[in-house]
């Protein structure tokens, strides 16, 4: 019982410390020239989509929740909004090369069919991102359409 408690003791006091390791959260400011769904006019109902679905990690408009604010969980947040910029950030589309683009369109639609889009463990804390197979395929023709017109 006694050790039982001193590892209690300290695993509150790990979890404790480790609050005070920093997380950036702030968010840089929005260029609204290079921001997609600004630069594309993307419609209200695709507009929503996206941003419902996909700019919590693909843009700098993350909205953090409020479980992003305990580590370790604050961690493993971060780390996905950061890959996830790196891979595709829907806020700086404009400084992006067509080559780029052309390329991103095509693994945004890939991982919308596959389901590997939006992430499926984020899904289940964000409704708005739960998509219907309608609203999967309405991003995806939006997308293909651009691909086809070459116009990204
Ligand atoms: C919870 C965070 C999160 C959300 C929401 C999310 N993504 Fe991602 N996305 C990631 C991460 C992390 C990666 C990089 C790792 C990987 O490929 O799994 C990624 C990678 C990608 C890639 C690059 C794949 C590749 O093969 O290079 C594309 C394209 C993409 N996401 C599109 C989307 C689209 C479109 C949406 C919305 C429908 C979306 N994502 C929603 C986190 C997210």
């Amino acid at each position: 019982m006694k050790t039982a408690k001193k590892v209690l003791f300290w695993t509150l006091v790990v979890f404790a410390l480790i609050q005070f390791i920093p997380v950036d959260k702030v968010n840089k400011p929005i260029d609204r020239k290079v921001n997609f769904v600004e630069v594309k006019n993307t419609p209200e109902k695709i507009r929503g989509l996206i941003k419902g679905a996909c700019y919590d990690c693909h843009s700098n408009e993350t909205v953090y929740p409020k479980y992003a604010y305990f580590a370790p969980i604050s961690w493993s947040v971060k780390s996905h909004i950061n890959e996830g910029r790196e891979h595709l950030n829907f806020s700086v589309w404009n400084t992006y090369s067509k080559e780029l683009k052309e390329s991103m369109l095509n693994k945004a639609v890939q991982t919308i069919q596959s389901k590997a889009m939006p992430m499926p463990g984020y899904i289940v804390y964000h409704k708005e991102a739960n998509l219907s197979e309608a609203e999967r395929t309405l991003l995806v023709q939006y997308f293909e359409e651009m691909l086809k017109s070459k116009s990204y």
